[in-house]
């Protein structure tokens, strides 16, 4: 959703057992005017403040070492930010849930405007064309209009499993392409090809030199010398121009071609995506509302495309990484759905009721590594008080819960002495809180869960072995970011032994 960068402010990316709060300098003077405390934090040095201090990697590591010094709520300058680090999810849910009005806002970054991503509502502050955004998004994504995407959900499932048969080795771009064909369906009723689909292509094109060059550097750079966005072309230091123009036409072409692709096929009735839902509301308003409306529904749907992209595909290799380390976890899921459905058919969405430890597999893989583990910084409109201290501005999220062996992958946690799911469920806050929590999260939900059934139904997953067919061991690695996710590892996946050609027969006929 947000770059995958190496840098002192992912750190605020990376959080998946804290909030943070992120507020300007000129708040926290204002504060010390106000003769409130802030909450405690550890000394901050000058103009860096604390982010010698903070592992880059893993930043929640360091917060929750400084929650023994300083307690559930800290306060951290990270450069020129200032953040309040909330280690509580009672805390997190009185702030952002509780008092949603007031921490709904995002922090200022200087890129997103020159760089064209101003189009993306998940980075815009809280007002009208963010209220409007997310009401468009809303009538497309909640759960109960959702539904109706369940069976696109299962064909592109069983899509990914053919072609996770067919090239195992290329799993990572399977989940990719499984991620944004979803994706590209809800929100432009578009069919994606399963390889080099001329508009994925032209959202990858965006989407990945776009989120690289987003870098807080540059946000910084840009915000202390603006002048460098109007150096003509040929002085010295132009290539944040430069770049900033080639990013925002690579990003106008993301916006505008599959727009026009509904545009072009609206007279096809059966439409039911995000933007031909709301071309046909917009039909109905009158002349002078509709530009407006027409560039919100731009930005809500490519805003869908961005923040489904890496989610979806990167829980995907985290649930991959699970079942090659914890054989177990896989055998019983898949015992599950022998004894619940046969081998002779395929799951649908009617099954999910009856298969509670394949949700409990998916609730696993949502909290053994959540793949937006701090979330996307919030920022508070206005200055607050909690607990007698001064909260000056922002806040963005994940969660300290005293999970018994965290570190390892246990579906059973989720599941009661008599089988039945216990109201425990990570869902309640990866997706975040408040106001701006992830209104497409009833849609990953569904994705993830027919493409995580529909493989364990199919295919095995398992360590790979070497010529002499010896295991190859390995450390699982993480990409960092604000979107964390497995580095490609050694896997092997194979059709499971019961599915015979009737079967592939009955999966290759979706495609
Ligand atoms: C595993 C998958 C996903 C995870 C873990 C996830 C998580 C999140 C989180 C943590 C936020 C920030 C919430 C906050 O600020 O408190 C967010 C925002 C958002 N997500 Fe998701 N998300 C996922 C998939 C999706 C999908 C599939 C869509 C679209 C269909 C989507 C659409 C959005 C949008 C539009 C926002 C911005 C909301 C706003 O700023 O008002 N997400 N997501």
């Amino acid at each position: 959703m947000v770059p995958s960068v190496d840098d002192p402010l992912a750190i605020l990316a990376g959080i998946p057992l804290s909030f943070v709060a992120i507020f300007a300098l000129r708040r926290f003077i204002k504060s010390r005017q106000n003769k409130h405390t802030l909450p405690p934090g550890p000394v901050p040095l000058p103009l860096i403040g604390n982010v010698l201090s903070i592992d880059t990697k893993e930043p929640w590591l360091t917060y929750t070492d400084w929650r023994a010094a300083y307690g559930d709520l800290i306060f951290v300058r990270i450069l020129d930010q200032e953040v309040v680090v909330i280690n509580s999810q009672h805390i997190a849910e009185d702030l952002l849930d509780k008092r949603s009005r007031i921490y709904s806002d995002r922090p200022y970054l200087a890129t997103l405007e020159p760089y064209g991503w101003s189009v993306n509502f998940a980075f815009i502050g809280y007002g009208d064309e963010w209220r409007l955004c997310r009401r468009l998004f809303h009538q497309t994504f909640r759960p109960e209009s959702a539904v109706k995407f369940h069976p696109m959900q299962i064909r592109r499932s069983r899509e990914l499993v053919v072609n996770l048969i067919d090239e195992p080795q290329h799993y990572h771009s399977h989940f990719a392409t499984f991620s944004s064909s979803v994706a590209m369906s809800t929100v432009y009723d578009y069919e994606a090809s399963a390889r080099d689909d001329p508009l994925v292509q032209i959202v990858i094109n965006a989407l990945i030199p776009g989120l690289t060059l987003l870098t807080p550097e540059r946000a910084a750079l840009l915000k202390a010398f603006p002048f460098l966005l109007k150096l003509p072309d040929w002085c010295w230091g132009s290539s944040i121009k430069r770049d900033a123009r080639a990013s925002t036409e690579r990003i106008s072409k993301m916006v505008n071609v599959p727009f026009q692709y509904v545009q072009q096929n609206m007279a096809d009735s059966s439409q039911i995506s995000m933007v031909a839902e709301n071309l046909q509301r917009m039909e109905k308003k009158d002349e002078a509302s509709k530009p407006m409306f027409e560039i919100a529904l731009k930005k809500a749907a490519t805003t869908a495309i961005v923040a489904s992209y890496e989610t979806t595909a990167s829980t995907l290799m985290v649930f991959a990484l699970a079942m090659v380390l914890y054989p177990d976890v896989q055998r019983r899921a898949q015992a599950e759905i022998d004894s619940v459905i046969g081998r002779d058919r395929l799951p649908t969405f009617a099954d999910r009721p009856s298969l509670p430890y394949i949700d409990a597999v998916l609730r696993e893989t949502f909290r053994w590594h959540p793949v937006v583990p701090l979330g996307v910084p919030h920022s508070a409109l206005s200055a607050d008080i909690y607990d007698g201290y001064f909260i000056p501005q922002g806040v963005s999220h994940g969660m300290k819960r005293g999970t018994p062996e965290a570190s390892h992958f246990i579906p059973e946690r989720f599941i009661d002495v008599d089988g039945v799911l216990t109201s425990d469920d990570p869902a309640q806050y990866i997706f975040g809180l408040g106001r701006r929590i992830c209104p497409g999260r009833s849609t990953a939900d569904a994705s993830l869960w027919s493409a995580i059934v529909t493989m364990l139904a199919t295919v095995d997953i398992s360590s790979a072995k070497d010529d002499q067919g010896k295991i190859i061991d390995f450390t699982p690695k993480f990409i960092p970011g604000v979107v964390r996710f497995p580095e490609i590892f050694p896997c092997s996946i194979s059709a499971r032994s019961h599915i015979h050609s009737r079967l592939m027969d009955e999966l290759r006929a979706v495609l």
